[in-house]
């Protein structure tokens, strides 16, 4: 069963891959793990902190899981004698956790030190004829990481084998240049099968885009011995995926060839140019790849496949804002941390589509790979579904933030770890800034300023394609010679900056690389609702944060706030909210680790922190908090949407009709109280009924229409949205009854994992967005529980558990496929009525 789960697992994968050769293989089956004395048989990709149980005493700021402590990972690997004369074998691995070093056959081979960075490891030296023993040890230092880092070989590994005269390791670069841009309703020039796949990603306006480009391919080679020659022969290639003979295939359609009779010499870079008349370029609604197949010939023989995915796309930024295609592109954008909620920082392809489509749906573009650089699949991802990257070194240069994070290995891997991202990311056409740095803090040091020139100036050598920037919080460093030292400015938090940075910095393009970072918990409310700061929480429970989304802590503000100056500043390219998704520690504001101090930006303002915590009688450090996982999210953990998902929405949708209510209508303690109703939406004006009768219609202040008086009474909540005094859209709410049953419906359904929702009813079908009651979940078929989630950032029910607590009204669980054939999942709970769901494959 296992090798079907993991077949399926991998199709997904291989669908998506990144540039490589073709002697690449996943490597993930079968490994024996052993931690703590303890060893078992596993696959990978494998995260050992989010199989542990949450404890109290753990750091909240890194998920109250364990991640740390020394492990190790064997396999077993048969070599012929043949294969170990004539190939170089490497091991590659995608991201290991952490302080990675790789043995074969008690030799050690070196390793990698940085548990974000991808890298390849030479077996040969150690290697024999027959078996041998692959061990990769880690090491994951505490106090390494401001949140949930996780702990293993959590991305994919791979082994490579590959002619001893073949493209290097990451050894190829393309770029591409357009001219005569054509957008139009329809392609052009192909009548591609597959349009409807790319788009059915993309929920917003269609347009296609062609333009005739020049593409140039550098191909860096590797090889051994005398200087010999050979042809270089690279094809661009479209794979269309067609049906024939009732069956679904992938033809690839040549559309240009290259080849070059070249001396081949170990390190030797060629080029290679291709014209493409009238290509479909990559859009963020049509994201259309191509391939690059290389193969490195002598007369009798081909050496070597090397395969490079590619767009053809045009990123510019100019001074008033970065371009798409020559189209000016607003960034709208969210950071992201690299876990996937219950699964931890194992990388799964199935998780991450359902993540990226959802900020699909929210008419997000643009993700900032927040502090660190994504898995390679990320990447592939964005490609395929049309988002732009920012995509990000590290959250420590050689200031330190926590003891052992990556200020230690600043100055050793700076550049390696700089460089393994670049070669490693820049086919990619989602990728249009390299962040060297996310608040690091040398800003307000003058005698450190060579560190961002350095890191720009080996991205420039790296990539002269791409800008670079920085998530910058010091205000002082954005008005001095700081800023040339990044060739865009991101600001973290300082919309009020963008005007004076504009004036005084003629010609750089800005943008928030951090912005909002607004605070809530789905489904719960505070009342009264006032607006101060901290208004929205109290530091006893339920430690939750309530959702009118107007509650951030101190460094931060309101989504509003940020859009008041995007507004009339037109030169900001865009902005990146933190964050998208919640993720695995960082339970702001009941995050009282000391590390929380690093994220104010003033001594002023770490004093009156400080002082706010002495006033609650604690220390930080010392408060028991149970909070586990962020409140930062637009998305809770579970991949549940807050009200703030339409908040953004409206914004950066305005041609979808919406219309969003908050907060909900189940209020029984209520009657007769002030219950602030708010409305988000993409119309300009809407009118709320109560029970029937109007409450007015009312115009949009700033970004939300909001009756603050409105006295709770049950029943049924009508908003009516209108946009150019036409209805534009219509949602209703209902007073909710007493749990009553369970309904399960499919959320996402991949070839790997299926998501599926619980929400809790009541006997009329009504949603019920108090329950909380506790829910078991059976599969039967061939499909095991994965993980199961309901979003409640203080729950310590490990996620492994198969019985948890509803929250507020809703639970998710994921299902894995491990056969073919219908799975049941079926859910019982508390008092309430059981359900069943199959699902097919
Ligand atoms: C920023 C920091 C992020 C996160 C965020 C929370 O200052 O760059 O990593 O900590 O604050 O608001």
């Amino acid at each position: 069963m296992r090798k079907i789960a993991l077949c399926i697992a991998l199709a997904g994968v291989t669908l998506a891959a990144s540039a490589q050769p073709a002697g690449r293989a996943p490597f993930n089956e079968g490994w024996t793990f052993e931690k703590d004395g303890v060893s078992r048989e596993l696959d990978l990709p494998h995260d050992w902190g989010v199989e542990g149980s949450f404890r109290q005493e753990y750091p909240g700021e890194s998920g109250k899981l364990p991640w740390w402590g020394k492990a190790s990972y064997r396999k077993s690997l048969e070599i012929s004698e043949e294969e170990l004369a004539t190939k170089d074998i490497d091991l590659e691995i995608d991201g290991a956790m952490s302080h990675a070093t790789v043995e074969v056959n008690g030799v050690d081979l070196g390793g990698w030190p940085y548990g974000y960075a991808s890298f390849a490891v030479r077996l040969n030296p150690a290697l024999k004829a027959g078996k041998n023993t692959i061990v990769v040890r880690l090491d994951n230092p505490e106090e390494s990481s401001r949140w949930y880092p996780g702990g293993g070989l959590y991305r994919n590994v791979w082994l490579t084998k590959t002619n001893k005269t073949s493209v290097a390791h990451w050894g190829t670069y393309i770029t591409t240049d357009i001219r005569n841009i054509t957008v139009s309703e329809q392609p052009r020039k192909f009548d591609f099968d597959s349009v409807e796949k790319l788009r059915r990603f993309s929920p917003s306006r269609k347009t296609w885009a062609d333009a005739d480009a020049d593409i140039t391919l550098r191909v860096t080679l590797k090889h051994a011995g005398e200087k010999t020659v050979g042809m270089i022969r690279t094809q661009i290639i479209y794979q269309e995926s067609v049906f024939q003979d009732g069956q679904r295939v992938t033809v690839d359609r040549v559309l240009a060839e290259t080849r070059s009779i070249e001396y081949i010499e170990d390190g030797k870079t060629i080029i290679q140019t291709f014209e493409l008349p009238h290509a479909a370029l990559w859009t963020l609604d049509s994201p259309v790849m191509y391939l690059a197949r290389t193969t490195v010939e002598t007369p009798d023989e081909v050496l070597d496949k090397y395969e490079t995915p590619f767009g053809i796309r045009q990123a510019e930024w100019k001074a008033d804002g970065f371009y798409l295609n020559g189209e000016k592109t607003f960034l709208k954008g969210v950071c992201l941390h690299h876990d996937a909620g219950a699964l931890g920082a194992v990388w799964n392809d199935d998780a991450w589509v359902r993540r990226l489509k959802m900020l699909k749906e929210m008419g997000c573009n643009a993700i900032r790979t927040s502090h660190n650089p994504p898995a390679p699949e990320f990447l592939d991802l964005c490609d395929r579904m049309g988002f732009l990257v920012m995509d990000e070194l590290t959250d420590t240069w050689t200031v330190p933030k926590k003891a052992h994070g990556y200020a230690e290995l600043f100055d050793e891997w700076a550049e390696k770890d700089l460089v393994a991202m670049i070669r490693r990311d820049r086919n990619h056409p989602s990728v249009i800034l390299w962040s060297i740095g996310n608040e690091c803090g040398e800003q307000g040091d003058s005698t450190k300023w060579w560190i961002p020139r350095m890191l720009t100036d080996i991205c420039h050598r790296e990539d002269p394609t791409r800008p670079t920037s920085a998530g910058n919080d010091n205000p002082w460093a954005a008005s001095q010679g700081y800023a040339g030292t990044i060739d865009t400015y991101g600001f973290n938090y300082k919309p009020h900056l963008y005007a004076e940075f504009v004036k005084n910095h003629p010609g750089q393009p800005v943008f928030g690389s951090e912005t909002a970072s607004c605070i809530s918990t789905r489904g719960y409310y505070r009342f009264p609702v006032e607006e101060e700061k901290g208004k929205g929480w109290a530091m006893e429970a339920p430690f939750q944060v309530s959702s009118y989304d107007l509650y951030a802590p101190g460094w931060a503000s309101k989504p509003d706030y940020e859009w008041e100056y995007e507004d009339v500043v037109p030169e900001c390219a865009g902005e990146f909210v933190w964050t998208g998704y919640d993720y695995l520690g960082e339970p702001t504001p009941f995050n009282m680790d000391p590390s929380v101090l690093t994220n104010f930006h003033t001594d002023e303002e770490r004093e009156a922190f400080k002082r706010m915590v002495a006033g609650w009688g604690q220390e930080i450090a010392s408060v028991p908090l149970p909070s586990r996982s962020s409140y930062f999210g637009i998305i809770d953990l579970a991949g549940f949407p807050k009200d703030r998902f339409w908040l953004y929405q409206a914004r950066w949708r305005p041609d979808l009709p919406m219309v969003h209510v908050l907060p909900h209508w189940t209020w029984p303690g209520r009657v007769g109280q002030v219950t602030p109703i708010h409305v988000y939406t993409s119309g300009d004006e809407a009118e709320l009924f109560i029970n029937g009768v109007s409450f007015g219609r009312k115009a949009k202040e700033g970004y939300r229409i909001r009756w603050d008086d409105v006295v709770y009474l049950p029943g049924t909540v009508k908003v009516v949205a209108y946009k150019n005094g036409r209805v534009w859209a219509e949602t209703e709410m209902k007073t909710a009854g007493k749990a009553a049953k369970a309904a399960l419906e499919v959320d996402y359904a991949g070839e790997d994992l299926t998501y599926v929702t619980t929400r809790i009813l009541d006997g009329k079908d009504n949603f019920v967005p108090t329950a909380n009651n506790k829910l078991t979940f059976k599969t039967s078929g061939p499909g095991t529980v994965v993980a199961t989630d309901a979003g409640d950032p203080t729950s310590h029910t490990p996620f492994y558990s198969r019985t948890i607590d509803a929250f507020n009204g809703l639970c998710s669980v994921i299902v894995r496929r491990t056969g073919p054939g219908p799975i049941t999942v079926t859910v019982t709970g508390d008092g309430l009525k059981s359900a069943k769901i199959t699902l097919k494959q």
